[in-house]
């Protein structure tokens, strides 16, 4: 490699790492997407022969008017995603997208394990091995994705599980790691196509039954541990075909992704252990505590008496949830803050780090409404004041409110950090029904004596408490 491509390589390494650093707050989100973009052009533009020359150099054959047509099939399909996608299906493309460089890692790993061994020079063991576990990780990755997309749409209502389900999966695991082995060893033998069309199959399927015990609600987690999968087989990818950008960018893919994955399971307090075996989250789980509320019953009340109350507070605490997102109320949101705050109320909002469907889901529906970012905090920085506050207004929360995380040993969610509603003086929460939360549990939450519900779309209810506290 020439030290003019060694040096471009580096100023793209560069422009990833700042475009992650960038992603890392909402104020700078969009500049990093945009930083880390130019960086994949650059990389693109990069591309070289092992010899040294840049791709485009070489004039237009076939291959690179392939590359051109790939890449603007790519940049076509990757913006009308972008744009058409709803806020709440986010989760659904990025799982969609994974699983699409998944597979792509995994092709390029076989034609170059093929390839590799066919050429006149013939593939080292490293190499073999490298592109034999690309192949894995890849393709595991790509059919893992598309069960994780297909389970946040809604496709199965239930984690699959059987007895044994554990101990299959890791027979199956040990014949993929037997066959890698033996094709490390045997690239050319005969019997190499059929044992690598066996592999490749035999990972598609690891994939499958990795994903489909876990529970829906988990699915973010695995899209994240997935992800680093994806980034693991690039990088192998890019020790094969000598491409130092794809080694940067898988790495930076695959130790982000598993940072991302470990920190989703401490907001949680769950081991990753416990997600990818404990098919917990499932719409159908168990109503847990439902037997304590027999002929428990909950206060409703109306969008006139809400107001009152909020206009009277001297501090309103709003936890927003995944309802916020579904009926798109953040404008109604900040209006209603911003209406308090004219009449003296100290509004803030307190983010749980898994309300919603996605990583950061509460922060980009805020600021979409432009909610300042001062008033947006922490939950570990606001649950010690919460039993200073007035009035905590819960809009379409529920199981990152729910106590039972705290209290009870047997719920599904025991251990999980919520955000300390119950500990307010009163607590308002807005939803339309007495449905569950995505974990599908109870919530002694709503049956408090301090807790009253304002039953009803959250938009609509919102819009209704702007007009009542303008008029009180
Ligand atoms: P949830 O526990 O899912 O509760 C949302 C509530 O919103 C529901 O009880 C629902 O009740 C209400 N709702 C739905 N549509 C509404 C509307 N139009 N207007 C008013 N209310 C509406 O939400 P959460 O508290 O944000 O917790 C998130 C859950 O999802 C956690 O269990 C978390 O682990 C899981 N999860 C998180 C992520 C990430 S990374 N954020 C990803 C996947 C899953 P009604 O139907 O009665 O209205």
């Amino acid at each position: 490699m020439s030290s003019t491509i060694a040096l471009i390589i580096i100023g793209v390494a560069v422009l990833f790492i700042l475009g992650i650093k960038l992603l890392s707050s909402p104020k700078t989100a969009r500049i990093g997407n945009l930083v880390a973009a130019a960086g994949m052009l650059v990389a693109l533009l990069a591309l070289h022969k092992p010899g040294g020359d840049y791709v485009w150099s070489q004039g237009w054959t076939f291959n690179y008017t392939l590359i051109a047509i790939g890449t603007v099939i790519g940049l076509i399909i990757g913006a009308i995603g972008a744009y058409s996608v709803k806020m709440t299906s986010m989760p659904q493309m990025v799982a969609l997208f994974n699983g699409l460089g998944g597979g792509a890692a995994a092709l390029v790993a076989s034609l170059e394990y093929f390839s590799g061994a066919h050429s006149l020079a013939g593939i080292t063991a490293f190499i073999a091995l490298t592109m034999l576990l690309a192949t894995l990780i890849g393709s595991l990755s790509f059919s893992g994705s598309i069960i994780a997309y297909l389970k946040l749409e809604g496709k199965f209502e239930k984690p699959i599980t059987f007895p044994g389900q554990n101990i299959l999966n890791g027979l199956i695991l040990l014949v993929i790691l037997g066959l890698c082995g033996w094709l490390t060893v045997n690239a050319t033998a005969a019997a190499a196509t059929p044992a690598f069309i066996t592999l490749f199959a035999l990972a598609l399927f690891f994939g499958v039954a990795m994903v489909m015990p876990i529970g829906g609600a988990d699915m973010p987690v695995v899209i994240s541990l997935l992800n680093s999968f994806t980034g693991l087989a690039v990088a192998a990818d890019g020790f094969a075909i000598n491409n130092l950008a794809m080694i940067v960018a898988g790495t930076l893919v695959g130790s982000s992704g598993t940072l991302l994955t470990l920190l989703m399971c401490k907001a949680m307090n769950r081991p990753v252990t416990n997600v990818l075996f404990g098919a917990f989250g499932s719409s159908g789980s168990s109503k847990a505590g439902a037997g304590d509320l027999a002929g428990k019953t909950v206060k409703p009340l109306q969008a006139d008496e809400a107001a009152l109350l909020l206009s009277y507070a001297q501090q309103v605490v709003i936890v927003p949830g995944y309802g916020m997102a579904v009926a798109q109320a953040q404008h109604q949101v900040r209006e209603l803050s911003d209406e308090l705050v004219k009449r003296g109320v100290d509004v803030r909002f307190a983010i749980h780090p898994v309300a919603g469907r996605m990583p950061g889901h509460m922060n980009v529906l805020l600021a979409e409404a432009n909610i300042s970012y001062e008033q947006l905090c922490e939950m570990e920085a606001i649950n010690p004041t919460m039993d200073r506050v007035d009035v905590c207004l819960v809009i379409g929360a529920n199981d990152v409110v729910n106590p039972a995380a705290r209290e009870e040993k047997t719920s599904p969610i025991y251990g999980m950090p919520i955000i300390d509603a119950d500990r307010c003086k009163t607590v308002i929460v807005m939803k339309r029904s007495m449905a569950a939360g995505f974990a599908g549990i109870e919530n002694h939450l709503f049956y408090k004596d301090n807790t009253r519900m304002l039953f009803g779309d959250a938009k609509n209810s919102l819009q209704a408490l702007v007009t009542a506290v303008k008029a009180s």
